[in-house]
């Protein structure tokens, strides 16, 4: 079987073959939507997760599916794995089967058994059961539903047969079934006794059952959960592996076609002898887990998930230069990689070119550093070397710093560098370089919302979305809850005191936040009940509205009809907004090609932002061509439609799903046209009921995200519309001022630039004349003083004319120049009203300076005495005094400057 039909088989034995009747759901992104506890899809159960914690409902209680799982981070990380184990990948298909408290272990047991014996027709006397050390019902069940070898079934420990999704979540025992490659077995020797769970790589593990039953939360405590579930998970890869009877799992038809494209690229064999790894692995494997991530939406970056991604790539670029390729590999096997899994994880077909553009950027970027870094890497292991005492040989913390910050080598690139050569690397002094320069990727994980008790005030089902059609409905009440925290409202100083709730409600015309759209705002009120909601947010299938209670019954009863009424005029605007991202995706895929495709967006009140995929910064010409466009649909008045589907119909009628999207088995596509729509987009959104209403659709900016997304902001609606308003009121005082009635203003506003810049320099010049004729220093204000034996001049006064600093301290060169033409030594002291202060300046001449009179020291002395302050250099300083009428007298009195000159200055 290949491997496309071992997971149709699993498919369909559990859809069809055994009428066990589960619903087929297709695979999660790899990129989890509203997880905020994971970076990546780590299994099967991910997207179930809200109906093992009770919050939840599906149509179904029974579900099959073949899940994209990565694992490189948190508590399922495989990355080291891969490249060494012949079985561990950072990307892998995950088969499973799931009862939501519907069957529990020994339905469970019995197909697995029956499907993995009887359908792929394994060997049973090579499969081995093991079962958590206290699961005597499962040991049991292993015999009464099954015929496997008793003495094939055993117990371990939590490490291995307690299964849990990360440090917060479902959990529960697991029993796993494992495969024995038998003796000899490729590559290693096995132990006498070996058997499942033992490092010695003979004993694979197929698939693992796990019977969730359990949450473990925050502070590390397990907890009951309302129903008993199955979650189950086989790998494809291994099963493949052991059906095709092959050496590894990178024999099998998943791996061999990417293997032969690198060889037929680099003319170097894959080696697979005995487990030895080689790069054509390292390179095949991180293709896929790039690949897949990179066709949900991620992108390499600098933390978190887009590091993660990152380090994935510099591992893979590193691995190729094994096989003297120094350019960008990896997305040359894009190609290959789409043929192989293409069929059936039909993004990677669809976002081809978006995905090898991403990774060409990457590895480009990566290809400028590697080599200087593999230099620089082999320097510090020399040094390493030599400066060792013992044969244990550390690289330097600091040199696996610079690595990391000057080459970009990830500090695990390098511990694995190391590793290569026998060597270890200096991790804490690594770290301690790195303190204080690495922000912490993400927070630690959140605890899950919506632990705390709520309060039944009806019962029945709830949470019924309505607001498509109805924005004020009459309905029950069904829950409350009493909440902590502190939600603050500039509007409403008070708001603190005001009790917070989450409310649940049978039906709701709000909309949650989801898709980039906002969530709504409005009330709910009933008897003695006054609620404003602030927010609204989808939790599993529960729409929690989270309120500020503005009254509350005395009685402390809430009521259990209420009115709830959605903030139409908010609603209006943002309406628009959504709209607009599906016209303008049509539009910029007209304009600049089919790879358009959405990376994100938001949907708000004021406006709307617009992430695309896109290499270059478009032009404004094909900006304004996509802002007409979008216009002339408006203009059109085009109806806006919906139809529940299925995502395959959706599909083949050309609809365009989003990034990353959680598609259930129904599906809603939004269409704007009739027999040739313009668009048609699977969207949970709200929108206008025709174009027109729109009004208006302003593109505001366009700049770049990250490697290949750019955004758009625009407004439109009510939005748009004040936006032309402000616009025009400014344009108007701009000719109010201008007087330009009648006559372009921008012409008229370039002239008077043009003016005022020659004006600003006439003015300088007739500046610079006034002061030449204005005062004629030495015969109008000069008198000669003795200082001891020297006679030399004193030039003192105000100036009136001086209006600023720039015209007094020009007074003070004036002085210094005078004094230089009449070849006479000197000292100047001018002062000038200036704005709210007397400024005074001091000169002295270059050959009193040398002789010890010292300008700053003068003028601190004259400021002292004129009820001020300052200083400066020897031949120039400045000072200045508030007491405006004390300085002026000062600075007028002739005799009381001269005299205070000479006491003040010996020379
Ligand atoms: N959730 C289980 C696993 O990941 C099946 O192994």
């Amino acid at each position: 079987m290949n491997s496309a039909e071992i997971r149709q088989t699993f498919i369909d034995y559990f859809v069809n073959k055994s009428k066990s009747k589960h619903t087929f759901v297709p695979s999660a992104p790899v990129v989890p939507q509203d997880d905020p506890t994971l970076l990546f899809t780590n299994a099967g159960m991910n997207q179930f997760k809200d109906i093992f914690l009770g919050k939840g409902k599906r149509r179904y209680t029974r579900a099959v599916n073949s899940q994209k799982c990565i694992r490189v981070s948190g508590k399922h990380n495989d990355l080291e794995e891969v490249g060494p184990s012949p079985i561990h990948h950072t990307l892998f298909e995950m088969l499973g089967n799931w009862s939501f408290g519907d069957y529990y272990k020994a339905e469970a047991i019995r197909w697995a058994w029956e499907l993995l014996t009887e359908v792929y027709k394994i060997d049973k006397s090579k499969l081995y059961a093991t079962v958590f050390t206290d699961d005597d019902e499962a040991h049991e069940l292993w015999q009464s539903e099954t015929d496997i070898i008793p003495s094939q079934i055993s117990r371990h420990g939590a490490k291995d047969n307690f299964w849990e999704m990360g440090e917060i979540g479902p959990c529960g025992p697991c029993t796993e079934l494992h495969y024995d490659l038998g003796e000899p077995f490729p590559g290693r020797v096995s132990p006498p006794g070996d058997g499942p769970n033992t490092d010695s790589g003979r004993f694979i593990e197929l698939w693992n059952l796990v019977f969730i039953q359990s949450f473990r939360d925050e502070s590390g405590d397990l907890h009951d959960l309302p129903a008993k579930h199955v979650d189950t998970g086989a790998g494809l890869e291994r099963i493949a592996r052991v059906t095709q009877g092959v050496s590894s799992n990178y024999q099998t038809d998943l791996f061999q076609p990417i293997i032969r494209d690198i060889e037929a690229r680099s003319r170097v064999k894959y080696d697979e002898i005995g487990g030895i790894y080689t790069p054509h692995r390292v390179i095949a494997d991180h293709l896929r887990s790039l690949s897949f991530a990179i066709a949900d939406g991620a992108l390499p970056g600098n933390e978190g998930r887009g590091y993660v991604l990152r380090r994935i790539l510099r591992r893979a670029a590193r691995f190729y230069r094994e096989l003297d390729i120094h350019e960008p590999f990896l997305y040359k096997l894009v190609p290959t990689l789409v043929e192989v899994t293409g069929e059936h994880f039909t993004e990677l077909k669809e976002r081809q070119g978006h995905i090898e553009h991403v990774l060409r950027a990457e590895e480009e970027s990566f290809a400028r550093t590697l080599d200087r870094g593999m230099v620089f890497f082999e320097e510090a292991a020399s040094k390493a070397a030599k400066e060792a005492k013992d044969d244990n040989v550390v690289i330097a913390g600091k040199n696996a710093f610079q690595l990391y910050d000057t080459y970009g080598f990830p500090i695990d690139l390098t511990q694995m560098l190391a590793r290569e050569i026998g060597l270890t690397v200096d991790v804490e002094g690594f770290e301690r370089s790195l303190e204080g320069q690495r922000e912490r990727s993400r927070k630690g994980a959140k605890a899950l919302t919506g632990e705390g008790e709520y309060t039944y005030v009806t019962r029945g089902d709830d949470s019924r979305f309505v607001g498509f059609e109805q924005l004020k409905i009459r309905t029950h009440l069904r829950m409350y809850r009493i909440d902590e925290g502190e939600y603050s409202d500039a509007n409403d100083p008070e708001v603190a005191e005001k009790p917070l709730l989450s409310v649940i409600l049978a039906q709701t015309p709000f909309y949650a936040e989801s898709g980039g759209q906002v969530a709504d705002q409005g009330i709910i009120h009933g008897k003695e009940l006054h609620l404003n909601v602030f927010d609204v947010r989808q939790e599993g299938d529960l729409r929690v509205h989270l309120c500020r209670a503005t009254r509350l019954p005395a009685s402390g009863e809430i009521p259990e009809e209420v009115e709830a009424v959605v903030d139409t005029i908010r609603r209006r605007r943002i309406l628009p907004h959504h709209t607009t991202t599906h016209l303008l995706q049509a539009a910029l895929r007209t304009i600049l090609g089919d790879h358009v495709t959405q990376a994100g967006s938001r949907v708000l009140p004021d406006y709307m932002t617009f992430d695309y995929t896109h290499f270059e910064k478009p032009s404004p010409e094909q900006l304004e061509q996509a802002e007409e466009m979008v216009n002339r649909w408006i203009r059109e008045d085009l109806p806006v439609s919906w139809e529940y589907t299925d995502v395959d119909t959706a599909k083949s009628k050309g609809a365009m799903a989003l990034f990353g999207e959680k598609y259930g088995e129904v599906v809603r596509a939004v269409k704007i046209g009739e027999e040739t729509p313009v668009s048609l987009e699977l969207c949970g959104g709200t929108h206008v009921n025709r174009t027109g209403e729109i009004a208006v659709f302003r593109i505001e900016s366009e700049t770049a995200v990250s490697a290949g997304v750019r955004r758009i902001t625009s407004t439109s609606g009510e939005a748009g519309f004040r936006k032309i308003q402000e616009e025009r009121k400014t344009l108007h005082r701009i000719v109010d001022l201008l007087g330009s009635y009648g006559s372009d203003p921008a012409e008229k506003l370039e002239k008077a630039i043009i003016e005022q810049k020659k004006m600003e320099k006439e003015i300088e010049r007739l500046k610079k004349a006034a002061l030449q004729g204005a005062v004629n220093f030495i015969d109008d204000w000069g008198r000669e003083i003795t200082l001891k034996d020297q006679k030399i001049l004193l030039i003192s006064g105000v100036y009136e004319a001086a209006s600023d600093r720039d015209s007094l301290q020009a007074a003070g060169d004036k002085v210094i120049e005078d004094l230089k033409k009449a070849d006479r030594k000197g000292i100047g002291v001018v002062g000038a009203l200036i704005e709210d202060t007397f400024m005074i300046v001091t000169v002295v001449s270059d050959d009193l300076i040398r002789q010890g009179v010292h300008a700053g020291k003068l003028v601190g002395g004259i400021a002292k005495k004129a009820g001020g302050g300052g200083g400066g250099k020897p031949n120039f300083a400045t000072a200045g005094s508030r007491d405006l009428e004390k300085a002026a007298a000062l600075l007028k009195n002739t005799n009381e400057i001269t005299k205070f000159v000479e006491s003040f200055i010996s020379l």
